[in-house]
């Protein structure tokens, strides 16, 4: 896919941009000289505070990639991003008052961090929610995730052998979907993971989708990936403009603006109510 529209104008629809970067894509001597500038206040004292140099290192990472990116996206330089927390945790950037150099105002995030990969996302006039897992977690634990899900998502996983891969995917392909999702809501682990449900394709993508009863958006694009083998990435964005023009991926530390690899977008998935059908 080439030539994606332009993010600006009013009412315009966003590209997606999403960027994966690994904690050994970054040298970890260069991570501590970036953290000492660009990282605010209260991140140098949260990345004080972790007990193990994995977490910290994890964390250093994430939040040096949030700020070189959302730099480039937005034309301000690295240690002047405001990043403010609602009451729940999201993190948003907040606009100087003469608004943003680069692209308009409207430009919102989401990061996710797990087991060395580090990934944001990023959009603007829209809101986003991502989440990346790998999938060699433990079969135990990701038992009682599923025993968080609806009746028909766990008669889906059902459907596969416990703890072989097969059953290992569906559980994490929908844990990463209901994360997403709630976290472009704002609202993390606050929302029930029963309280909405996903129908998915056996192989990948979104079929149908029960949104919870206080979800007033209307329509929503959901994407899956596998950016690498073993690693799953699920995104949400509000669609109420209709379908989005495209998705950007970016491997790596964003130095520069390199050369993403470019992902067409599927149609927006609307609230299908009660009575979902699991495929
Ligand atoms: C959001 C949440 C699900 C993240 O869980 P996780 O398994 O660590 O998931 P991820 O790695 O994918 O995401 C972590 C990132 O999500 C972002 N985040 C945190 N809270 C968020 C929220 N409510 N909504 C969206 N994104 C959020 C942050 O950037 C966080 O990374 P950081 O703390 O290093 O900045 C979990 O932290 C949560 O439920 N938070 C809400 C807690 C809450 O409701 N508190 C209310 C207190 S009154």
């Amino acid at each position: 896919m080439t030539g994606l529209p332009p993010d600006t104008g009013p009412g315009a629809s966003s590209t997606v941009k999403l960027w994966l970067c690994a904690n050994d894509d970054l040298p970890d001597a260069i991570a501590g000289v970036l953290a000492t500038h660009w990282l605010d206040g209260p991140e140098k004292e949260t990345a004080e505070r972790f007990m193990f140099e994995r977490d910290r290192r994890q964390y250093v990472v994430a939040h040096t990639m949030v700020r070189r990116a959302l730099a480039m996206e937005a034309g301000l330089v690295e240690p002047e991003l405001m990043i403010w927390r609602s009451p729940r945790g999201r993190p948003s950037l907040q606009y100087p008052a003469a608004g943003l150099p680069r692209g308009g105002p409207e430009l919102d995030f989401n990061l996710s961090h797990a087991s060395g990969y580090n990934l944001l996302g990023v959009v603007r006039h829209q809101r986003i929610g991502v989440d990346v897992e790998r999938l060699d977690r433990d079969a135990g634990s990701l038992g009682t995730i599923a025993r968080a899900y609806s009746a028909g998502e766990q008669s889906w996983i059902g459907r596969t052998r416990v703890a072989s891969e097969a059953w290992k995917r569906r559980v994490l392909r929908l844990w990463t979907l209901k994360e997403a999702y709630s976290k472009a809501r704002g609202l993390g682990l606050g929302l029930d993971f029963d309280s909405f449900a996903f129908t998915l394709a056996d192989e990948q993508g979104v079929l149908g989708f029960q949104a919870p009863a206080d979800d007033t958006a209307g329509a929503w694009t959901f994407v899956e990936l596998e950016p690498l083998p073993g690693v799953l990435v699920a995104v949400a964005v509000q669609a109420d403009g209709g379908r989005l023009p495209g998705l950007q991926l970016f491997h790596g530390f964003p130095w520069k603006r390199t050369e993403p690899q470019l992902l067409s977008l599927p149609e927006p998935v609307r609230d299908s109510g009660n009575g979902l059908l699991i495929s």
